[in-house]
């Protein structure tokens, strides 16, 4: 796994924002995998400013998110669709039926992750997976246990999960308790995955992800075994890291 090291959480979005683009004009048609929570908005924030200043086009990309609630409309203010939408789709020249996200809201669950599967299949799997990591570890909605052979499937949420998203939820409706993601084997089929992580309540985990065992109560562990991660981290993120260096060397 290459780290690069940046101060803060803006560089970091500066950085991924650029790697973004350099695969899109590298690869028109990228296929490119998202994430969605609090770490990414910075780094869409800056495509969307460089899309309008440099007139990149995105209407060959085709992208797909890594999970969806399951149980809210995607016209839900709390929906990972609406939240692509705002964060990104809506500014960029994507056409939006180019632009996959789990359905949360269907009558056949297992039947949508075989079709997510296929999809992502058919578009020749994933080119750039961008990836945050929760406090426990997970990527996409992959909590700990999970197996690192899952294919996409229904999971349901940590209770740790559930209380940090929870901050987003200002109406009445209740965090879902249950989600549709990507599995592990889906995301390290990705031919390239970049990881971000910011801020000091992520120090301990990167840190075990880095350097700790292969553990399938830290889903992101499995990362050691792709052939091609980049870890985009900030000072904060890289702060226990550095300390236990420090210490040994
Ligand atoms: P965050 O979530 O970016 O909101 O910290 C990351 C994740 O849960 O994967």
């Amino acid at each position: 796994m290459e780290i690069v090291e940046v101060s803060d959480y803006d560089a970091m979005s500066v950085e991924a924002a650029n790697l973004v683009m350099r695969h899109v004009v590298q690869n028109p048609s990228l296929v490119l995998g998202l994430a969605t929570g609090a770490t990414p908005i910075g780094t869409y924030k800056y495509i969307v400013d460089h899309y309008k200043k440099n007139r990149i086009s995105f209407k060959n990309v085709h992208t797909v998110n890594l999970d969806e609630y399951i149980g809210l409309e995607t016209t839900h203010q709390n929906s990972y669709a609406t939240y692509m939408k705002e964060n990104l789709f809506n500014h960029l020249d994507i056409p939006i039926e180019q632009t996959h996200i789990p359905n949360g809201k269907t009558s056949n669950l297992i039947e949508e992750c075989e079709r997510y599967e296929e999809l992502i299949q058919s578009l020749g799997g994933i080119d750039l997976q961008l990836l945050g990591i929760g406090l426990n570890g997970h990527i996409g909605f992959n909590e700990p246990g999970v197996s690192f052979d899952s294919k996409t499937n229904v999971i349901k949420l940590a209770q740790s999960t559930q209380s940090a998203n929870s901050q987003y939820f200002k109406d009445d409706t209740k965090v879902p308790t249950h989600a549709i993601t990507m599995g592990i084997s889906t995301i390290m089929t990705s031919k390239r995955i970049v990881l971000l992580v910011s801020g000091k309540e992520k120090a301990d985990i990167l840190y075990k992800i880095i350097y700790g065992e292969l553990n399938k109560n830290v889903p992101a562990s499995i990362l050691k075994k792709h052939p091609n991660v980049r870890i985009i981290a900030d000072l904060e993120a890289l702060s226990v890291l550095k300390e236990k260096r420090s210490v040994n060397s």
